[in-house]
């Protein structure tokens, strides 16, 4: 395992292409979740320095809060309600631009301006999300699209 992460500079497209190596050795061999799930979300926070990065895993029938980087959270959240239940319930990431005019947002930071949510899909089951939060409006595009999921599939084939 690697001892501390190298952080580029450059475009997002460079900084996930460095990046998502880095969290492939880091995860290695391991096998806990809580452990990767926890390293993951360092990692991305490390390199980005978005506002929250976190995971909501599956349990019955709640989203309970895994391990996070970032201001304290809520706990639960159903299928259906807010961003990540969406997108528990849809099975599709969601981009939200402003989350003033996401309807039915959960707002766990005030500071929080713009999601992204990219689910963990195992045996066409969403096991977990992952969210994502910023304090600039509209701070994900396709590359956060096409990057997150990258790492959300290849993540979930570590299981
Ligand atoms: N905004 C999320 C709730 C989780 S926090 O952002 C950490 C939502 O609407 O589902």
């Amino acid at each position: 395992m690697a001892e501390e992460l190298v952080k580029i500079e450059g475009s997002k497209g460079e900084i996930y292409s460095s990046l998502i190596p880095q969290i492939k050795a880091l995860v290695g061999d391991e096998k806990d979740l809580v452990a990767n799930q926890a390293n993951i979300a360092a990692a991305l926070k490390h390199a980005f320095g978005f506002l929250w990065v976190g995971f909501y895993n599956v349990r019955e029938d709640m989203m309970i809060l895994g391990p996070f980087q970032g201001p304290i959270a809520c706990t639960r959240i159903r299928k259906g309600k807010g961003v990540c239940g969406t997108v528990w319930e849809t099975k599709k990431h969601i981009v939200v631009d402003n989350v003033d005019e996401f309807p039915g947002h959960i707002a766990c930071s005030t500071l929080s301006k713009s999601e992204i949510v990219i689910p963990l899909i195992q045996e066409c089951q969403v096991i977990a999300v992952l969210d994502i939060d910023s304090d600039q409006l509209t701070a994900f595009d396709e590359n956060d699209v096409l990057y997150l999921n990258e790492i959300c599939e290849w993540f979930v084939t570590t299981l």
